[in-house]
């Protein structure tokens, strides 16, 4: 007799992206003849650019003739792709070998995954908020408790308010498993160096592991803050790193990531070289590596050219940023992020549920957002708008949110 996973009876039934499609459809069936402006969802607008749809093609073109056709690939990714972004990381001063690159499609199925190959008593620390993502496969794979109302037992949440900056202090007791994500979603903040060696000194301090997660670090112009984990010294012994083309290069449906494993990584019961060794065996024998013609397009991204190119596509974004967020601060709003990261987190005004602001929103401003509650606890009376969208979009979404919105 078959029985299914209960642990997915835990998980809170309704998701926030579809309760937001749920209002707005609500919303729209009362409201006929209106239209509603989003800046809810954190998916990218603007086409490939020109370098990278040349690698693309290449890609395909060489499936087309049986002298460069080739079929299954290594699970780990193409050589010339894990070389090259061992590169990028050796300009940002951090030496890796290249088979500590795993290539992949996309970072939200490898944080996921990844805790699957730790313990299934491992302690879970979390950035409150987060992305759902961390929480959600800790829940399924049965690290936590029931959820109580604003959280899981057993997870330990680690608030991230205006009074820390938006970046946690390491947990007081011991925890295993820590995910930090900077740039964040949904915050928008991003950790300094000395934020990131609080969490590196207290993850080799007590043998846990953090998993960072940088799918933003494209969007960081500070020179000073830092686009990896690695860049800390002696993380390579505590942390993963997972990354992705999604946002920098606009690979949201095209499909590709990756993740470093140090083979230096340790934990309590795993010698240097374990964890990696690991993560190679779950995806040799569950993935069966990126797609071909996506990984030659990934190749072009890292080129010089496509480089350049990507950096004129995150401008744009972060130009929208800007026009959010002076926007709403010339309002006279409380607004966070929107500098070094293309979300902006909007404090709700008169401390609002963030649910009944998402409400107030679409009926007055015409505007969809997010939700801050939907991404832990400490997300509540907060507001994510999102700075991918074309510009003039978000400026009529800005316009509207301006003259329409009552604050007061
Ligand atoms: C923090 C974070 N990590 C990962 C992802 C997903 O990346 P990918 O498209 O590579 O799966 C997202 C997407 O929104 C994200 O916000």
């Amino acid at each position: 007799m078959a029985t299914t996973n209960p642990n997915y009876d835990k998980l809170q039934a309704g998701y926030l992206f579809p309760e937001i499609a749920k209002r707005t459809r609500a919303f729209l069936a009362a409201n006929p003849g209106v239209s509603v402006m989003r800046l809810g969802i954190g998916d990218t607008t603007e086409p490939l650019t020109p370098s990278v749809i040349g690698g693309l093609h290449r890609g395909v073109d060489k499936l087309a003739d049986v002298k460069t056709y080739t079929g299954y690939g290594a699970e780990q990714g193409n050589a010339g792709l894990r070389a090259a972004l061992a590169k990028r990381y050796a300009s940002m001063g951090v030496e890796l070998e290249d088979d500590e690159v795993f290539v992949s499609d996309g970072a939200k199925p490898d944080s996921a995954n990844i805790q699957s190959i730790f313990g299934a008593n491992n302690i879970v620390a979390v950035q409150d908020p987060a992305y759902p993502v961390y929480v959600d496969s800790n829940v399924i794979a049965g690290r936590t408790g029931a959820w109580n109302g604003s959280g899981f037992d057993g997870l330990v949440y680690m608030p991230c308010t205006a009074a820390n900056g938006f970046f946690p202090d390491v947990p007081q007791g011991k925890v295993d498993l820590i995910y930090i994500c900077s740039p964040n979603n949904p915050t928008g903040a991003v950790a300094t160096r000395a934020q990131l060696k609080t969490f590196v000194d207290y993850a080799r301090q007590n043998k846990a592991v953090i998993i960072f997660d940088s799918a933003y670090a494209a969007y960081i112009s500070d020179s000073e803050l830092p686009r990896s984990i690695f860049e800390i010294e002696g993380a390579q012994e505590c942390a993963i790193e997972l990354s992705s083309f999604s946002k920098e290069a606009g690979f949201t449906g095209v499909r590709l990531g990756w993740t470093i494993v140090p083979k230096r990584l340790v934990c309590e019961d795993g010698e240097a070289g374990k964890i990696h060794r690991l993560w190679n065996r779950r995806q040799t024998t569950m993935f069966n590596g990126a797609s071909n013609i996506v990984q030659e397009g990934g190749v072009a991204v890292l080129s010089d050219e496509g480089q350049r190119e990507s950096a004129r596509m995150v401008a744009y974004y972060m130009k929208n940023a800007k026009v959010i967020k002076t926007g709403l601060e010339a309002m006279g709003l409380t607004v966070f992020g929107g500098i070094n990261a293309p979300y902006v987190w909007v404090q709700t005004p008169q401390g609002m549920k963030s649910w009944d602001f998402f409400d107030k929103m679409m009926s007055e401003a015409h505007v969809v957002g997010t939700p801050g509650s939907g991404f832990g606890p400490n997300g509540d009376g907060y507001f994510r708008l999102s700075s991918f969208g074309h510009a003039e979009d978000i400026e009529r979404a800005v316009d509207s949110i301006r003259c329409h919105l009552r604050i007061s």
